[in-house]
């Protein structure tokens, strides 16, 4: 082990488990990054930190083992038609939804969404662009801001949803706490759960996620259609 890798155990141990901290080892050995730097969020199912490579910085969100929402996972991780048979240990859940997100953000990118480019899905752990500034402090979201023009906001938003349908995915959890705002420019964030429009829940989550839409439009008073832009996407 180098010098740096020792450091790095040193600061980490006890904030990752073992097999966490082995995945990360082995993603810094091989200069995926230098270093993690700080949290950026500790949630529910997993923590973003941010990490350094040189200049630049990168996103690692590294899924908790012990999460208490595996059940769920499971259920958005069945009838998904691009993923075959899935362990049902609890890491082996937790992995799949990581390699899912990773998937999701690759699949939302081609859909032509604005989502952090994703680098490496790798056990738990998950590296991807870093949305924040040069001087590396990170993008606030939605939630904190006041967009100066909120109907081109919900315009681009709504965009996003039907892209992403289209293109035969679905959010399912697009709210102000998964956008991301590049100065007035959103960013769709937290998208593990996304799943193929084929699969049996997609249309309760469009429908979920088309009602966020028109809770954000309403708050902004922004005139919003929620009939209409359901039915334009499913006929
Ligand atoms: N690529 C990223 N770059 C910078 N910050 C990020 C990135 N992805 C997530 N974050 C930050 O981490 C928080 C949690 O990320 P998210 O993917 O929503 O995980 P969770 O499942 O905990 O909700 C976000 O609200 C955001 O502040
Ligand atoms: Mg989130």
């Amino acid at each position: 082990m180098s010098l740096r890798e020792r450091e790095f155990f040193k600061i980490y141990q006890g904030i990752f488990d073992g097999g966490t901290m082995r995945t990360l080892t082995e993603l810094a050995r091989k200069r995926f990054f230098d270093s993690i730097d700080f949290p950026i969020s500790t949630g529910k199912e997993a923590d973003v930190y941010r990490a350094s490579k040189g200049p630049e910085f990168l996103a690692v969100k590294v899924y908790r083992v012990e999460t208490s929402n595996f059940k769920a996972m499971q259920n958005y991780l069945i009838g998904d038609k691009r993923f075959g048979r899935v362990k049902s240990s609890k890491r082996g859940i937790v992995e799949a939804w990581c390699q899912k997100e990773f998937r999701n953000l690759s699949d939302a990118m081609d859909a032509g969404v604005n989502v952090p480019y994703p680098i490496k899905a790798e056990k738990n752990v998950l590296l991807m662009g870093f949305l924040g500034e040069r001087d590396g402090s990170p993008f606030p979201m939605l939630k904190s801001v006041r967009p100066k023009n909120p109907a081109k906001l919900i315009k681009t938003v709504l965009s996003f949803v039907k892209k992403l349908w289209k293109h035969g995915l679905v959010h399912g959890d697009l709210n102000e706490f998964n956008i991301m705002m590049d100065g007035e420019k959103p960013i769709l964030i937290d998208i593990g759960q996304a799943m193929s429009t084929s699969h049996p829940m997609a249309l309760e989550l469009l429908e979920r996620d088309l009602l966020n839409v028109s809770k954000l439009a309403r708050r902004y008073n922004v005139p919003f259609d929620y009939e209409k832009e359901l039915r334009s996407l499913v006929k």
